[in-house]
């Protein structure tokens, strides 16, 4: 009930009225004044006028099932959320809702997390207060070859909402971190369980640097935060939901070719480093060339020294910048 009475006060411009709520949802206006006063409890901000009715004037920053809930545009994505204060890892919680036959869309959101899980068995930090820490579960009819574009999918989607929504010039270090002034602010783990010719199921992970004021010292260097970045605090539930209205939209551009035909050019233009050095990270083989871009299977072209092209996969090797983080 808060989500949908929520979820009409966003959606309003203005004032939208008590009688105008009833019949949207439903009920009696009894039921939508208990409800407002709930809200207000729960440290929202909402204007009552006789005769206009009630507008949302602020609410909280917090991650919730509601906040989030009520924001998404999304036709699927989201219909079943599950919101913790504190949790292992949100990757791990949607695997044990996957595994117990939580449905596609199903996503799982936390303010802390205790084991954030990053690529590569690192760690991630998720402090509670500032960043947004969310997995979502799909079940998509996806060959298992293609799964890893998945992850570039969402890449695209978080930087597209970052930029709509904080301003900020962010961009995609390939394959999928996104990155402000060559700093992380975004990363993304995906996993997968599969058969050797169809997937039971994904959990794209996205962590994102919203409102954190500071970095622990290890990786103050290379990480920051999108209130650093734009000098302005971002309502984290607007910028998840955000993230999640964009990603609908491309992945379902991406499952009609399976490949990323549809999304390409839009990713190259986010791109970070593109057309200049990169170094090539493949063991025993290091070497430099320049980044032409992504192709459709998601592999970034690397034009090397002698003229010819190569098509780099991200499951094998990485790419470095060789100025700094990025390049
Ligand atoms: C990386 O860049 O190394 C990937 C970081 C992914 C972090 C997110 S936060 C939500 C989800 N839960 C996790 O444990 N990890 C992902």
């Amino acid at each position: 009930m808060k989500r949908r009475i929520l979820s009409a006060l966003y959606r309003a411009d203005d004032f939208i009225s008590g009688q105008e709520l009833c019949e949207e949802l439903h009920v009696s206006r009894t039921a939508v004044w208990k409800t407002i006063n709930q809200l207000k409890e729960d440290g929202y901000e909402i204007q009552a006028v006789s005769r206009k009715g009630y507008k949302i004037l602020s609410s909280p920053d917090q991650i919730t099932g509601e906040e989030v809930g009520a924001r998404l545009r999304t036709k699927r994505l989201g219909g079943e959320i599950h919101y913790y204060e504190s949790i292992d890892s949100t990757n791990n919680e949607a695997k044990r809702l996957a595994e117990q036959g939580a449905p596609h869309g199903t996503l799982v959101l936390a303010e802390k997390q205790e084991k954030g899980k990053g690529r590569r068995g690192r760690v991630w930090d998720t402090p509670g207060g500032s960043s947004i820490a969310m997995s979502l579960l799909l079940r998509p009819s996806l060959a298992p070859g293609h799964a890893s574009m998945v992850t570039l999918v969402m890449g695209l989607a978080a930087a597209r909402a970052c930029r709509e929504l904080c301003g900020v010039e962010a961009e995609i270090k390939w394959p999928n971190d996104i990155v402000v002034n060559g700093r992380k602010i975004c990363g993304i783990l995906t996993e997968m369980s599969a058969e050797m010719d169809c997937i039971n199921y994904l959990v794209v992970g996205t962590g994102i640097n919203v409102n954190q004021q500071s970095f622990p010292e290890e990786i103050q260097d290379v990480a920051a935060s999108l209130l650093g970045s734009s000098g302005k605090k971002t309502n984290r539930a607007s910028l998840a939901a955000l993230c999640l209205d964009r990603f609908e939209e491309y992945f379902e551009v991406f499952l009609g070719t399976e490949d990323l035909t549809g999304l390409e050019k839009e990713y190259n233009e986010m791109l970070a480093g593109k057309d200049k050095k990169v170094r090539v990270l493949e063991p025993g083989n290091e070497h430099e060339g320049i980044s032409r871009g992504i192709n459709r299977k998601g592999e970034l072209l690397v034009e090397l020294p002698d003229g010819t092209t190569e098509a780099v996969y991200s499951g094998e090797v990485s790419v470095r910048g060789i100025y700094g983080y990025i390049g």
